[in-house]
This record gives structure tokens, sequence and C-alpha cells, in this order.
């Protein structure tokens, strides 16, 4: 049983023991099956069984770290307190920078569904702090002997977003990363981004971290490293920039590829194919299905 358990670690855990095995990663926890970067999505992912939980951050008025893709309440999946949809009229009156806590978390973004992923249970659930997933999910963990999981975390930052929608990169660079060390996962957690400052700021913090360079641009590998101004771990494309000679060239200076996001089944296998590292889906249970 400790050597099946031993084994499983080896196997299924690239973070901690190195790029062992092909990873696969729920987006948003998995989006297609439960509601968007909350604790219900992060949990049926490891269920699942992924290798990783990817999931974004904001940044909220009294400095905790949100897990949500939007900058705000959006209207596609939100519910006010009182129970009525957010409007798009409202969205902007409701950054989550510019609210505490406790008043995210009174709206629900759940219940409402998401009209993109029909097959997403509707369930009653709030954004999570990231300090709550990771207590949550590592205690899940545990109390059912499973693999250890990643933690693949955006941070949601733009300049034109500097100290309007989320902190200066420095400062939430290192909010992430006290977090993370707090909670003792920096050696399970990828930091990624679109934004290369934060990757920078996070990367003087500690030398060792593993960064992925989010990239949705058409400038071409060396541009992109060449702004980022050092070699990422993981070089994360949309999965329509990805080809072989882009894989090969990576791999040449030892950056994994992990490009996002593949919902379909051929598509899955065409870019494992390529040689990629990884697959970030709203469906893990698609990528599970036809890539382990
Ligand atoms: O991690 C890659 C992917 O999540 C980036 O796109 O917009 O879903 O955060 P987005
Ligand atoms: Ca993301």
């Amino acid at each position: 049983m400790r050597t099946a358990l031993l084994l499983s670690l080896i196997v299924l855990s690239p973070g901690l023991f190195g790029q062992a095995t092909f990873d696969i990663e729920g987006h948003r926890g998995c989006r297609g099956l439960r509601p968007e970067n909350t604790i219900a999505a992060f949990i049926n992912a490891v269920k699942l069984g992924v290798n990783t939980l990817e999931m974004d951050m904001q940044i909220s008025k009294d400095g905790k770290i949100v897990i949500s893709h939007d900058a705000f309440m959006g209207s596609n999946i939100c519910s006010a307190p009182d129970g009525k949809p957010v409007t798009q009229a409202d969205e902007e009156k409701l950054k989550i920078y510019t609210l505490t806590y406790d008043e995210i978390k009174k709206y629900d973004c759940g219940s409402r569904g998401n009209a993109k992923f029909p097959d997403q249970q509707k369930m009653s659930t709030i954004k999570p702090l990231l300090s709550d997933v990771i207590d949550t999910v590592e205690k899940y963990i545990a109390e059912h002997h499973l693999p250890p999981v990643r933690y693949n975390i955006e941070t949601k930052s733009t300049p034109a977003g500097d100290d309007i929608n989320h902190p200066k990169p420095a400062v939430f660079a290192k909010m992430v990363y006290d977090l993370i060390k707090q909670k003792g996962v920096i050696n399970k957690c990828i930091i990624q981004s679109f934004d290369p400052r934060t990757l920078q700021e996070i990367r003087k913090i500690d030398p060792n971290i593993t960064t992925a360079l989010l990239v949705e641009n058409i400038k071409g590998l060396k541009a992109n490293l060449a702004l980022l101004g050092f070699n990422p771990t993981i070089y994360s494309p949309n999965y329509m920039l990805v080809n072989k000679k882009l894989v090969k060239e990576c791999h040449r200076m030892k950056i994994q590829v992990l490009p996002w996001t593949v919902n379909d089944e051929k598509k899955m296998i065409e870019l494992k194919q390529m040689g990629v590292d990884g697959l970030i889906s709203d469906y893990p249970d698609r990528e599970i299905k036809v890539l382990r």
C-alpha cells in the first residue's frame, strides 16, 4: 500500500518531483462541470484526478486574495445579495478591488449557471479566498489519501489596471508569495500571468519559483521571452498558437509547453502528439478520458 502511494506520488506530482508526466489541468477548476473558480469546482477536479488546478486571482479592498477570473461581479454568472442577477450597468460599481471580502461573499456566482457551459451544475456558491481553496483541497486530499495536486495560480493584472483593479505588480506578487509560503505550498504552485511584470517581481522574491508565461499574441516565442527577460518554466499559449516547431523550440530551451483552453477531444490528442507537456481544459474529465 505504501509503495503504491509512493508510486502515485512520483507519477502524478510533477511540481514536487520534476516534470514526470503529462500535466492534466482543470481550467477554473472544471468550468464545464461546476461553477468556475469555486471550491465545488476544485474539489470535483481533484476527485476526477487532475494533476493541477488552474485558477485566477484578484485582490479585495481589504487585501485578501480572491479567486475570480473577472475583476468584478460578472453579470453573466453572479447574483446580488437580494437574489437578483447583477446587471451589466452594475458591474463597474462591483469591482473586487473596491469591495471587502465580507461584501464579496454575499454574491452567489453559481446558482444561475453559465449559458456557455450547459453541463455546468447549478449551485449556490461564492468566490472563495485562495487561502480557503488551499486549506480545503489539502484537507480533502489528506482525508482521501489522494496524490497531491498543483495550483496554477494566475495574477490577473494589466498596466492599465494598476491601483484601479489591483495593486501594482510588486505588491501583488508579494501578497501571493507570502500566502503560498504561509500555507507551505510554494513547491506545488505555478505562478502564471499574461502580465510579465508580476512574474518578474515574484522571481525577484524567489528565483526558483515555477513560472508560466501566458500568451495570446502573435509576436512569437523570441519576442515574448525578450519582453519577460528570462526563460519561464512554462510557456502557456492559446492552443491555436501551438505547432510542432514551437514545442521543439521551447523544449530546446528546456521550457515546457502548456496550451489553454482545450475542450475538444480531437484537438487534445493532436496537441499531445505535437509533444506539449500538458493541457488546460474546462473539461478535465475529457482530458483524462482521451489522454491518460
Ligand atoms: O491559464 C490559461 C487561461 O486560464 C488563460 O485564460 O482568460 O481563462 O484566464 P483565462
Ligand atoms: Ca486563467
